[in-house]
């Protein structure tokens, strides 16, 4: 691949939610391979876990940079692109990954704590869709994007069979799948690839923050059942198909809900109709 004159010397990850669950996982193998440097984002919540991507990234001879914000505000945007660009230069970004998790769980119609209500709404489609979009605009803005960049939102399979309580996951998601595709078509003649990746369920601090461990103990049942596989997906091997979708050789997806659920929900109905 030709160098793009005045692109930064190093290539960069940028990724939101990089302290933890999916983020973390996805810095640390895309700095392994292809071997980019880490620019993470996040709130501070998860120390350890932070720290233990930053060595990892570092382990793997690359750059690790930490930098604490709220991502869901076009404010928290343009802030951390800014931050970037000082320290990696223009057009250096070579993957951008939305992996943030912050939406609320309940009913449209309940009464009290499990109402989602007007501002639990807002708040979810920020964090969970919106934030794409102003971190693309702020990428764009300051000149950030590399040759051939990644920019990449995650998916989970709620969009085609629904938990009770999960209704506005579901619907930031969707609203995310369509800013998918839109910025795919804007930023497609530049060379730019945008993508969504939908996977099945992984044990990440996400879903331990929403179920007992009961509860978790129930799903990982479940799950074995369901996949063809016999077992759960882990975050890891969703890590390691992100540095594929980063190679030349993936050039072509874009626009793409990528299906990386293993299967998972092929077999509902027999599991229904032969518990
Ligand atoms: N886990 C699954 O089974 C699964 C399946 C399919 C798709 N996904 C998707 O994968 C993504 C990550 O989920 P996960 O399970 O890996 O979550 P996780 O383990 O809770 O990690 C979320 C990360 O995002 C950061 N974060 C959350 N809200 C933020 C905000 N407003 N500003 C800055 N950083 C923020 C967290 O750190 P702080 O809290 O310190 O900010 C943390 O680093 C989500 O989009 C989720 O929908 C997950």
């Amino acid at each position: 691949m030709e160098e793009d004159e005045g692109a930064g010397a190093s290539r960069w990850a940028l990724v939101l939610g990089a302290s933890s669950g999916t983020g973390a996982a996805i810095a640390e193998a895309v700095a392994r391979r292809p071997g980019l440097d880490v620019f993470g984002v996040h709130r501070g919540r998860y120390p350890d876990s932070g720290a233990r991507m930053e060595q990892s990234v570092r382990g793997a001879g690359r750059r690790a940079v930490l930098w604490q914000a709220d991502a869901s505000t076009p404010e928290a945007a343009e802030a951390g692109v800014e931050a970037l660009r000082r320290e990696a230069g223009p057009r250096s970004v070579k993957l951008f990954v939305h992996s943030i998790a912050g939406a609320s769980v309940g009913h449209f119609l309940a009464a009290g704590e499990d109402r989602l209500h007007a501002r639990r709404i807002r708040r979810t489609f920020d964090t969970m869709a919106h934030s794409f979009i102003y971190w693309a605009q702020a990428l764009v803005a300051a000149d950030m994007l590399a040759p051939e960049a990644r920019l990449l939102g995650l998916q989970n399979p709620l969009d085609v069979t629904h938990l009770h309580n999960t209704g506005l996951i579901s619907a930031s998601k969707a609203a995310l799948e369509m800013y998918v595709q839109h910025l795919a078509m804007e930023l497609g003649p530049l060379g730019h690839r945008v993508n969504l990746l939908k996977f099945a369920t992984v044990m990440t601090p996400a879903l331990r923050h929403v179920y007992s461990p009961e509860a978790l103990a129930r799903l990982e049942a479940a799950h074995t059942r369901m996949h063809p596989a016999g077992r759960m997906c882990t975050v890891e091997e969703v890590a390691r198909f992100v540095s594929v979708l980063v190679g030349d050789d993936a050039a072509w997806f874009n626009g793409a809900t990528i299906d990386f659920t293993g299967g998972m929900t092929l077999r509902l109905m027999d599991l229904v109709l032969n518990p």
